[in-house]
């Protein structure tokens, strides 16, 4: 189903008019459907129990840096999810949407002392440590406040994602996670670490993966691993895939949740039943990009059109800033017309206010247009807002959800006084 789709000649979000966010908020604005977040984590919750497990033997972790808006993650929160952090802050905003600390995996491969302590004292779920010299200071962090901190180690199973390099992360020259071949020794150097509990096993091979083989593949390395282990002793109580799974941006095929799950819990079932006696394993997941991707537009106005010889732009009010994928890794976002007239299309390139040439939204789209029209960029609402900046001065965009046909303000929009405030002159 889309969630974004014309009815009466107006594209709409759910069943309200993109025009009436406009004209209520102002552009640049991101716009979110409720039902499209609601479907996107069922589609994980229903192959979950659709695959005989509970939230106490698999556990969505929804990743934050995806979408991290309070209402995105209190909807979340209220649909049972656990969330995977990558900062102090991140914590923090789990808790002031009313998310649970408990269903809490802190990833990231800096960690710093303030960080460890906050979230120590929070009692989270589990730390995914990414390498050695991090084991040594959680357990001294956890030895001060006197905790066991609970840990997993990120392990790089060192096969190739097949997608974009800079969000590929799997491979021996990526910096995440501690290397295949030395994980073993490294989770011993955990076990004799007194304040440590070792529970479990990660892993995150990288994002926009259209294909589940390369996260089957890691799976089986994962598990070869975790016999080893048990044969050594420390034995493990839940393994975590990673997220990953990738969305519709052009003409991209992403497996199904449900296909995609119901092949990984089948492996782990034959695994469970061939080498533990069925004793279960708790699986988990770090889904952002799958729940929130496609949950979302960028809606912007046309301030200027300019017709040249080779090329013709399209001046918008969103820029890099707002949406920095295009500029950082050349990625393709739909565009539509929120309209759509009834004339001649040209082509143009959709670029933005800002001092760059990297300043583009689009490229070579065909459209009719006219200054002042209404646009919306597509599949925006994974890594749009949360990668968003101020550069040069300009207020981030406003964030609205949209549920049925009402619109609710998730984010104000933000002012210039707010962009400088914490700024000061030096003395006279
Ligand atoms: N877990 C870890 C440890 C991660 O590093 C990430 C994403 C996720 C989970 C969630 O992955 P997802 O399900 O969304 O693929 N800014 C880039 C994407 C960077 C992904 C970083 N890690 C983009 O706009 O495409």
């Amino acid at each position: 189903m889309s969630y974004f789709s014309y009815r009466n000649g107006e594209l709409h979000a759910e069943n309200l008019p993109l025009s009436a966010i406009a004209k209520a908020f102002g552009t640049p604005t991101y716009v979110y459907s409720r039902q499209a977040l609601v479907d996107n984590f069922s589609a994980y919750a229903n192959a979950i129990r659709g695959n005989g497990r509970d939230e106490k033997t698999a556990l969505v972790c929804y990743s934050v840096k995806s979408n991290s808006n309070l209402a995105v993650l209190n909807l979340l929160h209220s649909m049972g999810s656990g969330f995977d952090i990558v900062s102090g802050g991140e914590l923090l905003r789990v808790i002031a949407a009313g998310g649970d600390p408990r269903k809490v995996i802190f990833s990231g491969v800096g960690k710093n002392h303030e960080e460890i302590r906050l979230a120590l004292g929070h009692d989270i779920l589990c730390f995914n440590v990414e390498s050695v010299a991090e084991l040594q200071r959680l357990n001294e962090v956890a030895g001060e406040v006197g905790k066991k901190a609970p840990i997993s180690l990120r392990v790089n199973p060192n096969v190739d994602a097949k997608t974009h390099p800079y969000i590929s992360t799997g491979l021996k020259e990526n910096k995440f996670g501690i290397a295949y071949d030395e994980a073993f020794s490294a989770y011993r150097a955990a076990a004799g670490m007194p304040n440590l509990r070792v529970v479990g096993i990660d892993c995150h091979i990288g994002s926009q993966l259209l294909d589940d083989a390369p996260l089957l593949e890691a799976l089986d390395r994962l598990i070869d691993l975790v016999d080893r282990l048990e044969g050594a002793g420390i034995h493990l109580h839940h393994l975590d895939i990673g997220g990953g799974i990738g969305i519709t941006y052009d003409k991209d095929k992403p497996v199904a949740i449900g296909d995609y799950l119901g092949r990984l819990f089948a492996r782990i079932d034959r695994w469970r039943a061939e080498k533990h006696g069925g004793a279960p394993i708790q699986v988990m997941f770090e889904p952002g990009r799958s729940i929130v991707g496609n949950a979302g537009i960028l809606l912007t106005e046309v301030e200027y059109l300019k017709h040249g010889e080779t090329k013709n732009f399209a001046i918008v009010d969103a820029a890099m800033n707002d949406l920095m994928r295009p500029a950082m890794y050349e990625a393709f976002h739909g565009v539509q017309p929120v309209r759509q007239r009834d004339a001649a299309a040209r082509t143009y390139d959709i670029v933005g206010p800002v001092c760059e040439s990297g300043d583009w939204l689009a490229r070579e789209r065909s459209l009719a247009l006219e200054q002042g029209d209404l646009l919306a960029i597509l599949s925006a609402g994974a890594y749009g807002m949360t990668m968003s900046s101020n550069y040069n001065t300009r207020g981030r965009a406003a964030e609205v959800m949209v549920d049925g046909d009402k619109m609710h303000l998730i984010r104000k929009r933000e002012e210039p006084g707010d962009l400088f405030r914490l700024e000061s002159l030096l003395p006279a």
